[in-house]
């Protein structure tokens, strides 16, 4: 392998840092600390998840500031979370530099966390990742048919499980756009039943993204929100009388899109007309009802994005980055402890 693609896959090797050498005790104490704290498995974390009736909130990553709201909520709450990367993420930060501020959050934080691949489209990038050190990824076959879609996910499976990573699959079509894989509302299909135990059996994947209602993005229903939560109670049910116990099942498009970002966008020169979410209660019914993993992108942005519009707005003056990116910080933050808290009851499940 050429020198720069391993340094692209595998990130920089570690290398002696002049200024850290002979600066006392502080900074060797800190390697210490980062290269015991381990990422953690998405199974594991599922297991004590459906045991303990609560849902681990999967959140996307793109930059330092999103990451650094959703560490120190969840070591502020004590929640284990999974980070999460999506292939627009990885063109747009570098997969290097977001495995490097990973284990920034490894360093800084006790909860345990996990990284995972969102919506991987390939066996390639799944590979990329694993071999990146992802604890977890993500194969999204659901644009093909079911005996490609089980090809694909089996394959992946095969070279993640050899090397002690768990595999996230989909089954079914959310409507919106999936990371580059465009499936247009009407074709949007959900999850069927049998289907779901037969996939499960044949591509041993060790979790599954199912379609009941949920969509990407930020403009999820047209009236009334409605989720087939008969189907999802159906589909556990199924899976567990063919043997698979308590089966993590996830849920991709699961940001309520809060209407006080909503409006905050809106007012500060934003427009997004008729956003709707899943409501909170919906969610947390889910995170009690068999769902292990919840995906919240949508609420990030939306957090971030009013928070900078209003200081934009009220601070014509500023140009320092610091300045607004700060607050946006603190908005992510607290979104997301609001959630661990009141809505997925990961908070306090740190040390389980
Ligand atoms: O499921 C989609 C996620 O929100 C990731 O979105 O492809 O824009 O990074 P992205
Ligand atoms: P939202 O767009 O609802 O945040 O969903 C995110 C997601 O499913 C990431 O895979
Ligand atoms: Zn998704």
């Amino acid at each position: 392998m050429c020198l720069l693609y391993e340094i692209i896959i595998r990130g920089l090797p570690p290398h002696p840092n002049p200024l850290s050498e002979g600066e006392g005790t502080g900074i060797k104490r800190r390697r210490t600390q980062m290269s015991e704290r381990k990422l953690v498995g998405t199974n594991e974390m599922f297991k004590k998840a459906l045991a303990g009736g609560y849902a681990i909130g999967a959140y996307n990553v793109n930059n330092m500031e999103i990451l650094q709201g959703i560490a120190e909520a969840a070591e502020e709450t004590q929640s284990p979370i999974i980070l999460q990367v999506s292939a627009g993420a990885r063109k747009y930060a570098n997969q290097t530099y977001l495995i490097k501020l990973v284990e920034a959050a490894l360093a800084t934080t006790t909860v345990p966390i996990a990284l995972h691949l969102d919506h991987g489209a390939d066996f390639e990038i799944c590979k990329a990742c694993i071999d990146g050190g992802f604890s977890s990824v993500m194969i999204d076959g659901s644009r093909f048919p079911f005996d490609e879609n089980v090809k694909l996910t089996k394959q992946v499976v095969e070279y993640a499980h050899e090397r002690g990573v768990s595999v996230e699959a989909e089954l079914g079509k959310l409507a919106g756009v999936e990371d580059d894989v465009n499936v247009s509302e009407k074709d949007a299909k959900y999850t069927n039943v049998k289907e779901a135990v037969e996939f499960v059996k044949q591509t041993g994947c060790d979790s599954l993204a199912i379609a009941i209602g949920t969509s990407h993005g930020a403009y999820k229903f047209k009236g009334e929100a409605k989720l087939d939560f008969e189907r999802l109670k159906e589909i556990k049910d199924a899976l567990k009388e063919a043997g698979f116990g308590d089966y993590p099942i996830v849920l991709h498009g699961s940001s309520s899109v809060p209407a006080e970002f909503v409006a905050k966008c809106n007012q500060y020169g934003g427009q997004l007309p008729n956003a709707q979410g899943v409501p909170e209660e919906m969610l947390n019914y889910a995170s009690k009802h068999g769902v292990a993993k919840i995906n919240i992108d949508t609420d990030l942005r939306l957090a971030m994005t009013s928070t900078i519009r209003e200081f934009f707005v009220e601070h014509p003056e500023k140009f320092d980055p610091r300045e607004y990116m700060g607050p946006g910080r603190t908005a992510v933050k607290e979104m997301v402890k609001h959630k661990m808290v009141d809505v997925l009851g990961t908070a306090g499940h740190a040390k389980d």
